[in-house]
């Protein structure tokens, strides 16, 4: 018998301590503390003690579990966690997380996961139903937003770039552009590097009073590359950015990619999946026109990391980019079944698909309507909320879940004591955020627990630290934590 497996009573108990885990967390986490301060003597053990030649078992690998790693980590799944854009994994994850890993499947070619392949191409058929894009469409599961990006960028190279494959970049042609606005995540930069496009052929393309893309800088960017000997190749325009949520004139930018004959790319990882909600299929109208789209359930849908997509409105195209023959691999082709070694470049790969598909089975695509309309309505509950709070600035329109505001006068150190002061109280986790260059706060409210109640209790915070502040403006007013100490 292997030493590597458990005995009946190590899973009975291994068993028996998972679910008193899982549920004291559940149980626990209205009080827990957003952003607990990490425990540097107990993480430097974790150094400091090697890894051991005789294993603690079961029980000793919980307690660890629970006395140090626990403790030491972040309160992702805490309704006031509202930084950055990070959902808090949804109920059925962490079980759909445990099969994934007990059966293990490895999601290269379909003879070693069958049932795998079915249920990723049937979460990304309806991901690609749920963008608009036609049935031609093929995609992948990636590790997230930044791996779709880098992964469509190079199926754009391929596509639009004679004998890409053979010979890369690697001859002399006029250097490729890329056009994207001075708000795309920085992922797009990354993919650019990373692809040897190189950052000098970048263009950030300035945005509008909303922070959406110039549709009329855009246009004159490329003109002026053709004019000076460039080849401009591919838009990556912004469905919700980072920052501030603005959403770029999709269908504009549509229009140019087509008429200047550009790959266009739309960097969906934040915004794409409000597609899920009725009223914001207008306002990401032409989303679909896209070549390509990122979006990233582990955001919107709420799985645990990491799970990402990219989408190729031409499936063949992606394909063409990704598939290589290799004599040691010969799959049977099947009509049912896929090969997703042949989407994307890695080979092994594991189950992604089956904590975003088991979501959807268990609570249905209304539950994730439904959240994600919550989400947008107490982005804007908040933003109400500090426009009528004297001291309080919205930085930007809220047309996402980004609701970005500064406090009147203070410095950016002054916006960072905020930030530290309302997590160490555990108001609230929020994030830094630059618009315009002003730096500010940021909360961002892509978490299904939040409530209305939760945003309230941020407000009142926040109208007790403008009104102290005004009442200290003369002494330069420095934010007080919760007891006032
Ligand atoms: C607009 C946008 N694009 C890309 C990304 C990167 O996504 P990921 O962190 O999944 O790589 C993010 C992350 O927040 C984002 O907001």
């Amino acid at each position: 018998m292997s030493e590597l497996v458990l005995t009946d009573e190590e899973r009975a108990r291994a068993g028996e301590r998972l679910v008193a885990l899982l549920d004291r967390y559940e149980r626990d986490l209205p009080g827990a503390q957003v952003l607990p301060e990490p425990d540097r003597d107990r993480l430097a053990a974790l150094l400091a003690d090697s890894v051991p030649d005789k294993g603690i078992g079961v029980d000793g690998l919980f307690d660890r579990l629970e006395d140090t790693i626990l403790p030491n980590s972040a309160t992702v799944a805490h309704s006031r966690f509202l930084a950055y854009v990070l959902g808090p994994p949804n109920g059925v994850a962490a079980y759909a997380e445990a099969v994934a890993a007990t059966i293990n499947q490895n999601c290269n070619f379909w003879q070693l996961s069958p049932a795998a392949s079915v249920v990723e191409r049937s979460v990304l058929e309806w991901l690609a139903s749920v963008v608009g894009f036609p049935a031609t469409a093929k995609g992948i599961l990636t590790g997230g937003g930044s791996l779709a990006t880098l992964q469509a960028m190079a199926t754009a190279l391929d596509d639009r770039v004679p004998g890409f494959r053979e010979t890369g970049l690697q001859r002399s042609a006029p250097p490729l552009v890329v056009y994207t606005s001075v708000e795309a995540h920085r992922s797009v930069d990354k993919a650019a590097a990373i692809l040897g496009i190189g950052l000098d052929h970048v263009r950030h393309i300035a945005t509008d009073e909303h922070h959406r893309m110039d549709v009329t800088a855009l246009t004159a960017a490329i003109d002026a590359d053709r004019a000076a000997g460039l080849r401009p190749w591919c838009v990556v325009a912004t469905c919700g950015t980072v920052a501030t949520g603005s959403v770029d004139p999709l269908d504009a930018i549509a229009d140019v990619c087509v008429e200047q004959d550009l790959w266009l790319h739309v960097d969906g990882a934040y915004g794409g999946l409000f597609l899920l909600c009725e009223e914001m299929r207008e306002p990401m109208g032409g989303a679909a026109r896209g070549d390509s789209i990122s979006l990233d359930p582990h955001k919107l849908l709420f799985a645990p990391l990491e799970a990402g997509c990219l989408l190729v409105r031409d499936g063949a195209k992606l394909r063409a980019a990704y598939a290589f023959d290799s004599s040691y691999l010969t799959v049977a082709e099947d009509p049912l079944l896929t090969d997703y070694m042949d989407y994307g470049p890695q080979l092994s790969r594991n189950f992604k698909a089956l904590k975003v598909w088991s979501a959807l089975q268990a609570f249905g695509v209304d539950a994730f309507r439904s959240a994600t309309r919550r989400t947008l309505e107490l982005a804007r509950r908040l933003g109400r909320g500090i426009e009528a709070i004297d001291g309080l600035t919205l930085l930007a329109p809220v047309t996402l879940t980004a609701v970005c505001f500064v406090v009147d006068g203070a410095s950016q150190d002054e916006q960072t004591e905020l930030l530290e002061t309302l997590a160490a109280e555990n108001t609230a986790l929020l994030g830094p955020v630059l618009i315009d260059g002003r730096h500010g706060v940021r909360a961002c409210v892509t978490n299904h627990r939040t409530t209305a109640r939760d945003v309230d209790l941020i407000l009142a915070r926040l109208r007790e630290i403008a009104i102290d502040r005004g009442s200290l403006s003369s002494g330069g007013g420095e934010f007080q934590d919760v007891d006032g100490a």
